[in-house]
C-alpha cells in the first residue's frame, strides 16, 4: 500500500526540489524538509501514552509518543533525510543500509550494515528519497525483517508504478509513503521525470 502526500506545502517543496538548477544548498534544505512533512503524515497513527503535565496553571491531560522508534536511512541518499526525522522524534535510534545499485544489473549490492537490536514493538522507519526499481527498498525492508523488525514504514520523496508495484509485491504490509507517484523508469532506470541522481544532487559529488 502506498500513500502520497499531496499537501501544497510538500508539492510546492518537491517542485523546487525537481528543479536542475536547485544547487546542492538548498537541495539539501528542501530534502529535509519534505522529509519532515512526510513523516508528520506516517507517524498520525503512531501509538500514544497519557501522561499529567502541570501547566502554570493547573493539570493537564496530556499525550507523548509511545513507541521505540528506529530510522534507518539507505545510504548515500537516505542521510539526506535523515534530521528531517530525528527533528520530529528526537528520541530515535538511527541504523544504516548501506546499498548502492549496480551500474549493469541495477541491482542492490550491500557494503554497509549497522542496526540497532530488535526491539518487540518497535516501529522502523526506512528512508531513501528515490524508489525506483524498488529493489534497495525490498532489500532493505527483507533485511530489517530477518534482524526481528516487526512494524515497519518507508517514507521516499519520489517514487514511480514499477517500484512501488516491486515492494508491494514481497512487502504488502509495509505501508509506503511517497511525496509522488511519477511517469515511469528509463532505459537506465531512472525515474521520470523524477530529480536526477538524488546522491549527486544531495553532496553535490556531479
Ligand atoms: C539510489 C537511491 C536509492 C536507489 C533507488 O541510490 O538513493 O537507494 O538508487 O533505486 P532502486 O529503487 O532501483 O533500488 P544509489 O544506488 O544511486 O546510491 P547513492 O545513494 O549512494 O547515490
Ligand atoms: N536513483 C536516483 O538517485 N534517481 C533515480 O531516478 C533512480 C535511482
Amino acid at each position: 500500500m502506498h500513500i502520497e502526500v499531496t499537501h501544497p506545502c510538500v508539492q510546492h517543496k518537491l517542485s523546487l526540489l525537481r528543479d536542475v538548477d536547485t544547487g546542492h544548498t538548498q537541495f539539501r534544505q528542501l530534502a529535509r524538509e519534505i522529509t519532515q512533512f512526510l513523516c508528520y503524515e506516517a507517524l498520525k497513527h503512531v501509538p500514544v501514552a497519557p501522561v499529567t503535565v502541570t501547566t502554570p496553571l493547573a493539570e493537564a491531560a496530556c499525550h507523548r509518543i509511545a513507541t521505540d522508534i528506529i530510522v534507518v536511512p539507505i545510504l548515500r541518499a537516505g542521510v539526506g533525510m535523515l534530521d528531517g526525522v530525528l527533528e520530529l522524534v528526537p528520541t530515535a535510534r538511527v541504523g544504516f543500509m548501506g546499498l548502492y545499485r549496480d551500474a549493469d544489473t541495477k541491482q542492490p549490492v550491500e557494503y554497509y550494515r549497522k542496526l540497532p537490536a530488535a526491539r518487540p514493538g518497535a516501529l522502523h522507519i526506512v528512508v531513501d528519497p528515490m524508489l525506483a526499481t524498488g529493489g534497495s527498498t525490498a532489500e532493505t525492508l527483507s533485511i530489517l525483517k530477518a534482524n526481528g523488525a516487526e512494524q515497519i514504514i518507508v517514507v521516499a520523496i519520489v517514487s514511480c508504478p514499477e517500484g512501488l508495484a516491486a515492494v508491494a509485491e514481497h512487502h504488502d504490509d509495509v505501508p509506503v509513503y511517497v511525496a509522488s507517484v511519477d511517469s515511469h523508469l528509463d532505459d537506465r532506470k531512472y525515474i521520470v521525470p523524477g530529480l536526477g541522481d538524488a546522491g549527486d544532487r544531495l553532496f553535490g559529488t556531479r
